[in-house]
């Protein structure tokens, strides 16, 4: 009993979870609530309106007295104005078929309306997930399993389809309800019998099926990931599979990953359709076996004919009923794992307040940037502090030099000063007026020239006035700083200039390249401050040179400059140079 208990109540929470999951949708609209309770109902009518004509039909055309007396017979004969039993079938034929051609419209409505419903719902949570990830803050996000996180994108189909087939399953319950009814007026033992063996097969079935369809729906849940994760590790660190000679072990990898996937998928596929055979041979052979029994007495089953006739069109619709909240639930059964890890995605840590809140108010880099006490670890409870007790004024337009050995923090130090980490203590003020929830209207005043720069799949120039629309691009603004980052030539050597194609797809450009891409695109934004993160380390002695040469022509005016590199003589031209030597900062020069 216990065992059932439980049994029943995994079976309710799937659907409280995706209640749950739906009520993130802050405008789920109330009229394709209103429109669905209403087509439902509707369509349920003609549903029994349709059996009703037909027991009727059939029971006329084998008895002309049938009516006779009866006194719903008497409405439908006075409203036609009927007369004699030939014209009492042509009218309940038409009525059947008018009937039937309404029914199946409706369906058809219901359908299309579940497929909006199912479109808005998609859209929105979707939406939310990668408002999730976009929103995210910058710590957070790499602290996350990003193939974890792409495989959203994978649920999310399967997610739509278990909404589609609940909401049909509503449906499908509600006609179920009506089409019962009906038949229990007509014959309640051959009702109840059916009814009862139809349902009692299924819940056996479900009982049997289930453990397995989860199992299965967890094991693709889990490929879905290992999946991204291969093929993405295919992609980034091909070279090094290439040298390594580890293709085998890779296609090994996919092959069993991938095999599991689809092995989950079509078993389940399987135990979905596998119980409709065998109840539509069950149904069958009960028919043969009625008429055998009595084949003798031929009036007894002359009686029979209008109950046959109900039955066969009720177990057509019937057991496409039954079966559809069978394959439904275990579909869902299916979408329990993908559906619990999408729920846990929206309702995990809320979206950092500060990147939807528009911050009144501004900041603006005039005099100096101070460190006060600042510390920083990348742990939540400030354990493995990488930066400790940090304090250090940085006047405007000065240049700064930071050294340190790899891993010191270099990089951790530089992400505190462009507001992309928040000090686990101490403050970090610009002017006085501390940046932390203030740190969206403090990116404007900085530009990061970091050690592996991101370029998008657009054109050149796009890619260096980052994030500004193609037909705003200052050209002017833009010829100078691509000049002065030294790649200027190599751009109008190309075919297309600045609207050539970088990136996948596109031209592939050196690490040199790039770098002086990132400079170019930091030198676009005009900001107050630039940190150059080892801005050269991938250049040769001279293009070095040139770089650094034009990075200390910068007017004092207009820029203050933060210049991390591991080589000291990069950094003579600096006013002040800063060493981080375990978690501390100390003054070089
Ligand atoms: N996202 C992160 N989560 C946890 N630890 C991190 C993270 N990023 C860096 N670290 C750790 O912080 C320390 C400092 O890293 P950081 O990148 O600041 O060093 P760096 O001085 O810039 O080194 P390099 O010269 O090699 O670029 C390292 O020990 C690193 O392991
Ligand atoms: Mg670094």
């Amino acid at each position: 009993m216990n065992q059932f208990l439980n049994n029943f109540s995994s079976t309710i929470d799937y659907y409280k979870l995706l209640y749950k999951l739906s009520s993130n949708i802050s405008n789920l609209k109330l009229s394709y609530i209103i429109v669905f309770i209403f087509i439902l109902i509707l369509s349920a009518f003609f549903e029994i309106s349709l059996l009703g004509f037909l027991y009727f039909l059939l029971k006329a055309l084998l008895d002309p007295n049938y009516y006779q007396g009866k006194y719903y017979f008497k409405i439908f004969l006075d409203f036609f104005d009927i007369k004699s039993s030939s014209e009492l079938i042509l009218y309940l034929s038409i009525c059947f078929i008018l009937t039937c051609i309404v029914a199946g419209a409706i369906r058809i409505l219901f359908i299309y309306l579940l497929t909006k419903i199912v479109y808005f719902f998609g859209n929105k949570i979707s939406n939310i997930c990668y408002q999730k990830i976009l929103y995210e803050d910058y710590i957070n996000l790499y602290s996350k399993n990003s193939n974890d996180t792409l495989s959203i994108f994978q649920k999310m189909p399967i997610i739509n389809n278990s909404v589609y087939v609940t909401l049909l399953m509503i449906y499908n319950l509600v006609n179920f309800t009506f089409i019962f009814v009906i038949l229990l007026f007509i014959d309640i033992q051959i009702t109840l019998y059916a009814i009862l063996a139809f349902t009692f097969f299924y819940l056996f079935i479900i009982l049997i099926f289930k453990n397995r369809i989860y199992t299965n729906g967890s094991i693709v849940s889990e490929e879905q990931v290992t999946n991204i994760k291969i093929l993405r590790e295919t992609f980034n660190g091909f070279r090094d599979i290439l040298i390594n000679n580890y293709r085998k072990f890779y296609n090994n990898l996919f092959k069993k990953s991938y095999s599991r996937l689809i092995r989950g998928n079509e078993e389940n596929r399987f135990l979905f359709a596998a119980p409709r055979p065998i109840l539509d041979t069950f149904l069958l052979s009960t028919v043969g076996i009625i008429i055998s029994i009595n084949f003798e007495n031929y009036s007894n089953l002359e009686k029979l004919i209008p109950i046959f006739g109900v039955i066969v069109v009720a177990s057509q619709r019937i057991l496409p009923i039954l079966n559809q909240l069978y394959q439904g639930h275990m579909n869902n059964v299916d979408a329990t794992p993908h559906t619990n890890f999408i729920y846990n995605f929206i309702k995990g840590p809320n979206l950092n307040s500060n990147n939807n809140k528009k911050f009144k108010g501004s900041i603006k880099l005039k005099k100096q940037i101070l460190f006060r006490n600042v510390s920083f670890s990348y742990n939540e409870d400030g354990q493995n502090e990488i930066l400790k007790d940090i304090n250090l004024n940085i006047k405007c337009g000065s240049r700064i030099g930071i050294i340190g050995k790899s891993g010191s923090g270099k990089s951790t130090f530089a992400d505190l000063i462009l507001g992309l980490l928040s000090p686990s203590k101490g403050k970090i003020l610009v002017d006085g007026k501390s940046i932390l929830g203030k740190e969206n209207i403090w990116y404007k005043n900085v530009a990061g020239v970091p050690q592996n720069i991101f370029i998008t799949q657009q054109s050149i120039a796009e890619n260096i006035a980052f994030g500004v629309n193609i037909k705003k691009i200052n050209f002017k603004n833009l010829k100078n700083s691509a000049k002065k980052a030294e790649i200027s030539k190599f751009i109008e050597d190309r075919k297309d200039k600045y609207f050539s194609l970088i990136g996948e797809k596109g031209l592939k450009i050196s690490a040199g390249q790039r770098q002086r891409l990132a400079i170019a695109r930091a030198l676009y934004k005009k900001s107050k401050l630039i940190v150059f993160d080892e801005p050269t380390s991938s250049l040769d002695v001279k293009s070095e040179n040139n770089i650094l040469n034009t990075i200390f022509t910068l007017s004092r005016q207009k820029y203050t400059l933060i210049l991390i590199s591991h080589k000291i003589s990069n950094l003579k031209k600096c006013d002040h140079i800063y060493k981080i030597d375990k978690s501390r900062l100390y003054k070089v020069k």
